[in-house]
């Protein structure tokens, strides 16, 4: 398939391209390079730079490449931003993705992979959380994604549009080529590596008096490469017409265990880079649950996702080399 990826020079996004590009697809990133990295570009992908506002250049990307998918990960995504600036967000994700949106419906491209999260759910009673937990996001970055969500519903009744929404956990780790530099790091496995590495001084752990095992809180990885794998199937499930296209496709993506306290996180990382990673608990951050595990089971038997490094060594391995290989993460 001739596939758009928007958000195709971030951290996720790279590495959807790379493997898109491994399963035979023709690759179109549009990205306006405001987050993600120019390095980050994989070859034999084409690259437009251009905003998603910009709905001509959109428009003429889609039609002009003969698009037959999007896969759309370019968003914001940082919780305690969306908190101060919900406007920011709700122009990124709910009114640059409508514009995406009606350039596919103005070009005829019906097919649509959404990066969406498990920010959708909130605070969940039961966990591990199903697909059929409610939605009750409590920031507007959960809130934007679920509202656009809610608009390829309605896309899909009125226009047919067939869409899949992956609801993404915590997603870790490296290809050999792609990994995680975001300008403003919040995730733990690349602050803990940054620490291992010496270009940050300490980790701070968000409270030690949860109810759970250590105390810390508990949350599930995934690695990229298994998530971005888990797009194609998304894509060619969307393709096939089967009963799944009435209602749109929902799936949660996460590593389907127990999950990993943050201190487990830290110990690995620790027997993994061999140094020894500070950490200072700190007060809890508000809004944080103890718990967030996801059941990927729906996506399993429906598409036959079988994730290859489901293991939390493995994902910091993965994150640790590709660390060392780019001290300065892409700004070399
Ligand atoms: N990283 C995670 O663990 C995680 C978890 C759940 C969901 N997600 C979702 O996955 C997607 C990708 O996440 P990531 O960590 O790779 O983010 P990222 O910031 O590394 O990549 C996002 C990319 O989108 C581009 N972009 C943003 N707004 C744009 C716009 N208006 N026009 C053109 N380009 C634009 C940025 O330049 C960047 O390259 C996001 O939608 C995010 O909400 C990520």
């Amino acid at each position: 398939m001739k596939v758009l990826v928007t958000g195709g020079a971030g951290y996720i996004g790279s590495v959807v391209t790379e493997e898109l590009l491994k399963d035979g697809h023709e690759v179109v990133v549009y990205d306006s390079l405001y987050q993600g990295h120019r390095e980050a570009l994989v070859n034999g992908a084409a690259f437009v730079q251009a905003d998603l506002a910009d709905a001509a250049t959109l428009q003429e990307t889609l039609s002009a490449n003969r698009i037959e998918a999007v896969i759309h990960m370019a968003a914001d995504s940082l919780v305690a931003e969306s908190c101060e600036h919900p406007a920011k967000y709700y122009h990124n994700n709910v009114v640059n993705g409508l514009i995406l949106l009606d350039a596919m419906r103005e070009t005829n491209v019906r097919r649509l992979v959404f990066s969406s999260t498990a920010a959708t759910y909130g605070q969940p009673e039961k966990q591990p959380i199903q697909e059929t937990a409610p939605t009750n996001p409590t920031n507007p970055y959960g809130e934007t994604k679920l509202a656009f969500e809610h608009a390829m519903r309605w896309y899909l009744e009125a226009h047919g549009l067939r869409f899949a929404s992956l609801r993404y956990f915590n997603a870790a780790g490296a290809s050999e080529n792609c990994g995680e530099h975001h300008a403003h790091e919040t995730h733990i496995i690349p602050i803990t590596l940054q620490v291992a590495a010496g270009t940050r001084e300490f980790v701070e752990v968000y409270g030690a008096d949860y109810l759970t095992p250590d105390g810390t809180c508990v949350r599930d990885y995934i690695h990229v490469i298994d998530l971005a794998r888990a797009h194609i199937l998304a894509l060619k499930a969307i393709d096939d017409g089967s009963t799944g296209e009435r209602v749109g496709r929902i799936y949660n993506l996460g590593c389907g265990g127990d999950g990993y306290s943050v201190n487990q996180v830290l110990e690995m990382a620790r027997a993994v880079t061999g140094k020894e990673i500070p950490a200072r608990v700190g007060p809890r951050r508000a809004g944080d649950p103890a718990v967030l595990i996801a059941s990927s089971q729906k996506i399993e038997r429906e598409l036959g996702w079988k994730p290859e490094f489901q293991d939390l060594r493995v994902i910091i391995e993965s994150a640790w080399r590709w660390m060392q290989a780019h001290p300065h993460g892409y700004r070399e």
